[in-house]
């Protein structure tokens, strides 16, 4: 059955570890990423009309709805048309899927509407095929290779983000190496201590650049950790850091801890996968 309006959830992507282990002749890099989705993020509403795109949300003044923005990108690959509302409730250009997250969603809607999902979604952004799935996946290549994994625990995590801005071709460029070991094969975690057990084997190799670019997110790490995160990282190219923690009423008060820092921060959880598999 398809359908006149949709709303899909577009979740925010974590890169629970991600190492970069190549570099390809055309500039960008190899991947190996453990990702993982969140039970918040922006939200995607579609309706039948022509092609169009309103943004709004607490996000929204800074996203322009223009020609380039990812929505509309999306829907020109897909060959459709619809009335899109993008809700932005998280920080752009902040490590989270953003733009590939808000892509998918529109796809993943268009198909609802009826649409073929295009070839190739990847040409929109590294993140779109694994935002398309929205469930934990091992991440390789550039992105574009995506093997789903059994879902992870349900585990109360903390996003916070300091409000700088840090460009991802600057972090790649600022990359010390780009050889790097891959993951560890990924087993299934039992619970939140078995998860963090094998993330303290791993890193994510673009934090050390991402910090030298903006000190302050090592003030985020800091902050997390003494608020009680049993485990502390950056997401993907920065500035997101996310905490994992024991207890949903501990992560809450995290949170609003470190908004007193004029941080954005959000208390949520490691989300089930969208589509039960
Ligand atoms: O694909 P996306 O728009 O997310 O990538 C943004 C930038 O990040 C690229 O232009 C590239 O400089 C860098 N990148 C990379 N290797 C990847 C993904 C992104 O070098 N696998």
């Amino acid at each position: 059955m398809t359908h006149d309006a949709v709303v899909e959830p577009a979740p925010a992507k974590l890169n629970l570890a991600l190492h970069v282990t190549g570099r390809r002749g055309d500039g960008y890099h190899l991947l190996d990423s453990l990702v993982a989705f969140a039970a918040t993020g922006d939200e995607v509403q579609l309706s039948l009309g022509p092609l169009s795109l309103q943004v709004t949300g607490p996000f929204a003044p800074g996203l322009a709805a223009d020609e380039d923005n990812l929505c509309l990108r999306a829907a020109r690959l897909a060959a459709a048309e619809a009335a899109i509302v993008l809700d932005k409730r998280l920080p752009v250009a902040s490590g989270i899927g953003g733009g590939s997250a808000d892509a998918a969603a529109v796809l993943r809607g268009l198909a609802r509407m009826g649409h073929a999902l295009p070839d190739m979604p990847e040409r929109l952004g590294a993140d779109v095929p694994v935002c398309l799935l929205s469930a934990p996946a091992r991440m390789r290549g550039v992105g574009a290779i995506v093997t789903p994994l059994p879902a992870l625990p349900p585990v109360p995590v903390v996003l916070a983000n300091p409000g700088v801005a840090v460009a991802t071709p600057k972090v790649f460029g600022a990359l010390e190496r780009t050889d790097n070991p891959p993951l560890p094969d990924i087993p299934r975690f039992a619970d939140l201590a078995a998860l963090i057990g094998w993330l303290r084997g791993t890193r994510n190799d673009l934090e050390p650049p991402a910090l030298r670019l903006a000190p302050v997110i090592a003030r985020v790490l800091a902050a997390l950790t003494a608020q009680g995160a049993g485990f502390a990282r950056m997401s993907g190219s920065g500035a997101t850091c996310f905490g994992l923690f024991a207890a949903a009423a501990q992560a809450d008060k995290a949170a609003k801890a470190l908004k007193q820092h004029g941080w954005w921060a959000v208390a949520t959880e490691l989300a089930p996968p969208l589509r039960p598999r």
